[in-house]
């Protein structure tokens, strides 16, 4: 970073604290984005973020959007096509981490790996309004992110908040032996392990491999989210869509634990399917005992 860039940077901080001196908390200390950091570190703890690997998103609500207006850039970038359209998300607000940034380091500067976009009045467009220092711009995988936030907010009635995109080993080792098909997959995961069908009820869907950070693919998964809130991208990670951060992180933890017990588990049995699973029945007692929407086709 030269001089020139290091000044503004002294000078943007300085700007920042003067304005949250007279208006309120810092967009970094407000708790949305607290959890948002939280939600990345978390995931790199994890395992899931090897170098730029995995994003998030979060739609803010107009109280938190409030609340970081003063914030916001004088000048906002100018506005950039997306190149779909939806129309629940017109005038919505972002949180969503940039793309190339590693995620261990979004706590650290929330300012500089993530930002806040604006999603434009005809639904089509983004601009930056806060954050993205140094050329920054929202992950590759914002077309995805962005038309499975559409589904979702429509599918929940609002209740899904936030789009987490995440790189777990066990889940993306099954996808290169299972084949891609969601109930091949989801049984193989609810069967190993009593908490699967718990915390992804409706399953985990599958698409067949696709090339990252495309139209295609944001299509593709968004299709899949109308009726689940996880989605698998074969040989690559775990798409999930939930309420809030905790709900996201526990998602693909969940989905993530039981791909794991089920790799450990195969790899016992010398490469064949595990020998000793919870059968249908006993699916079908844990969603009673649970009331969980189970998704029956994929039973008996
Ligand atoms: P970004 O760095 O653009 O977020 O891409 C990472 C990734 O996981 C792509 O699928
Ligand atoms: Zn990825």
């Amino acid at each position: 970073m030269g001089f020139l860039d290091s000044a503004q940077e002294m000078l943007d901080k300085g700007v920042s604290a003067a304005k949250g001196a007279v208006s309120g908390l810092a967009v970094e200390q407000q708790a949305f984005m607290k959890g948002f950091a939280r939600l990345c570190n978390d995931g790199w703890n994890q395992g899931w973020h090897e170098r730029n690997g995995g994003n998030a998103s979060y739609r803010m609500t107009t109280e938190e959007v409030s609340s970081c207006r003063t914030f916001f850039y004088d000048n906002p970038s100018s506005w950039v096509p997306l190149g779909v359209r939806a129309e629940e998300l017109r005038g919505e607000f972002f949180a969503v981490t940039a793309s190339g940034s590693h995620l261990r380091n979004v706590a650290l500067d929330p300012n500089r790996n993530a930002g806040i976009v604006e999603i434009g009045a005809s639904g089509d467009a983004w601009r930056i309004v806060w954050g993205f220092k140094g050329e920054g711009v929202p992950t590759s995988e914002f077309p995805s992110h962005f038309l499975c936030h559409a589904v979702r907010k429509r599918v929940t009635q609002g209740r899904d908040r936030v789009v987490y995109h995440a790189h777990p080993s066990a889940t993306v080792a099954c996808s290169l032996v299972l084949p891609a098909d969601a109930r091949t997959v989801t049984r193989a995961l609810w069967k190993c392990m009593t908490e699967g069908v718990i915390a992804f009820p409706g399953g985990v869907g599958v698409l067949p491999w696709m090339a990252p950070g495309g139209l295609e693919l944001a299509r593709a998964t968004s299709a899949q989210m109308e009726a689940y809130d996880a989605v698998l991208w074969p040989q690559h990670g775990l798409m999930c869509a939930a309420p809030d951060f905790d709900a996201a992180f526990g998602l693909v933890q969940a989905v993530e634990k039981a791909a794991d017990v089920y790799v450990r588990a195969r790899c016992m049995m010398g490469g064949q399917e595990p020998a000793h699973v919870i059968p249908d029945e006993g699916i079908r007692a844990i969603a009673a005992a649970y009331r969980l929407p189970v998704n029956e086709a994929f039973l008996g």
